[in-house]
């Protein structure tokens, strides 16, 4: 399988920290060009704050960092409180800060050169609101034909959501965001919580995670405990696993339809028979001992 290079657009965020460690730990099927930071658990200081100490943490501070959006295209929103993700966003462990900084190209611009520059290449990883894809795409809607693929964590096609009702948590901050991507025609993978909810750290896995555990590992772990009293599932590493090995999931095509009427079940992402549009490949199976075993070694490797 060809290595798949991306930019990973982010909120972290627990599971977005393990979503990072796991590609840089797979460099072998992952390079990663960029990592751009939008609002979502926290706000945009501090999601660009810990994209950066995940990155200094793992010595990876050749990748590039781009701030992106710090709200929502229509509505603000508040962010996910901080029993989820820490209120720093990394389970609050006082992990150190980085020594480097963030570029001072904006997300938005930094996408739109890169995919400019390399036709056909680039695949888009959002695991957290797709503000910063949305606008991209709105600036430079010649990119669209030029993004190889976008694989993202969000939504809820036959499943409740985990934020309101129907909604899961990144399309229910951002929509808006959310229809102009997945209204735009390109080749798509959806994890949402169909598949993801599958995806959990139990007790056994945490023993098995801490045996021999290297100090990033140790790190890892700490930050996976934290999430685990809430929401014990990893979503979007599950995003970075599929680039690796995608023989872990199956799922079916579907149009999805977002809502984002705020007087109906806003942020609800509905898949759609003889809908309009190019289908998204919906991902609905997870084998998720062998996902597991898969983190469990490659983290090690860090
Ligand atoms: C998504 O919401 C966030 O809290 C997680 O980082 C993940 O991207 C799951 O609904
Ligand atoms: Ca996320």
């Amino acid at each position: 399988m060809a290595k798949s290079r991306i930019i990973i657009d982010c909120d972290p965020g627990v599971d977005d920290a393990i979503a990072l460690l796991l590609a840089f730990a797979s460099p072998d099927e992952i390079e990663i060009v960029g990592i751009t930071t939008v609002i979502g658990n926290v706000s945009l200081p501090l999601t660009t704050r810990n994209a950066l100490r995940i990155t200094a943490m793992a010595g990876r501070q050749d990748i590039p960092v781009h701030a992106g959006c710090s709200r929502p295209i229509i509505l603000p929103r508040v962010q996910r409180g901080a029993s989820v993700h820490g209120t720093d966003g990394l389970g609050d462990l006082g992990i150190s800060d980085a020594t480097h900084e963030a570029e001072s190209q904006h997300a938005v611009d930094f996408i739109i050169d890169t995919i400019l520059r390399e036709p056909g290449e680039i695949t888009l990883c959002p695991i957290g609101p797709m503000t910063n894809i949305a606008l991209a795409l709105i600036k430079e809607p010649s990119i669209a034909e030029k993004i190889k693929a976008i694989v993202f964590m969000g939504g809820a096609a036959f499943t409740p959501g985990n934020t309101a009702t129907d909604a899961e948590f990144n399309i229910w901050i951002d929509p808006h965001a959310a229809q102009v991507v997945l209204s735009s025609g390109i080749p798509m993978t959806m994890f949402g919580l169909d598949a993801t909810r599958h995806a959990t750290l139990t007790k056994a896995r945490f023993d098995q995670l801490e045996r021999d555990a290297s100090p990033i590992m140790q790190t890892a772990i700490a930050i996976m405990r934290h999430y685990g009293s809430g929401d014990a599932s990893l979503h979007d590493p599950c995003v970075t696993a599929f680039l690796i090995d995608p023989t872990l999931f199956r799922g079916v095509d579907a149009v999805i339809e977002v809502e984002c009427d705020q007087a109906g079940a806003y942020g609800r992402t509905r898949a759609v028979e003889n809908g309009n549009g190019r289908p998204v490949h919906v991902i609905t199976e997870v084998d998720d001992e062998r996902l597991f075993q898969l983190i469990d070694q490659r983290l090690r490797l860090l």
